[in-house]
């Protein structure tokens, strides 16, 4: 059974492997092995993990039933997601769909107006399935290699 709590500082080695399976095994069904090179290269180290998931925005870690995390995700205080990765053991499986289930309640409870990411093509998929709706694509290069994402957001309340 998932469910979802806060990252906690010995979560950073299981994000790392969640983060480099889900670049390395789910991503590459969608970019090329260039792109996927990249990409991985921008796994942070546990420290920064750390630092990353502490700043202040809020973190939901989806775990099996020995605490171990199979996917997360987070949101910072103006509505952005900056990660949304899962273990291919659980992709597919309804576990994201549970864990952005919590990180949406969370960010209405916090008064948050709007969530929006730049999303993959596979989280552009998984996110309008969420209710949202693409704003762009977005091409630039990442270490000189050109990729893209779709920037998308979910309004959560009307604009006042
Ligand atoms: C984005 C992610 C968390 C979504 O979780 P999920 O459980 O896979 O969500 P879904 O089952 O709704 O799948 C979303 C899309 O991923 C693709 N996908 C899902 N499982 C897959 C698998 N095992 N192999 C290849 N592609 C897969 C499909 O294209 C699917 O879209 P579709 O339903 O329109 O066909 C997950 O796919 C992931 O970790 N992807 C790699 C990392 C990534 O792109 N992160 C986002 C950074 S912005």
């Amino acid at each position: 059974m998932i469910t979802i709590r806060p990252f906690k500082d010995s979560d950073a080695p299981a994000l790392i492997e969640i983060f480099n399976r889900a670049v390395n095994e789910l991503a590459s069904s969608a970019y090329g092995p260039d792109q996927i090179d990249v990409w991985s290269k921008l796994c942070l180290t546990p420290d920064q993990w750390i630092e990353a998931m502490t700043d202040g925005r809020t973190t939901f870690i989806a775990v099996d039933e020995n605490d171990q995390a199979v996917a997360f995700s987070d949101v910072e205080s103006d509505g952005h997601i900056r990660f949304l990765y899962a273990s291919p053991d659980v992709a597919g499986t309804g576990a994201v769909a549970k864990l952005y289930a919590a990180l949406e309640a969370e960010a209405k409870k916090q008064g948050i107006g709007k969530l929006y990411c730049e999303a993959s093509e596979l989280a552009k998929s998984f996110m309008v399935k969420q209710g949202f709706s693409v704003v762009e694509r977005r091409d630039f290069e990442l270490r000189g290699v050109p990729i893209h994402n779709y920037a998308v957001e979910k309004r959560l309340r009307p604009r006042s």
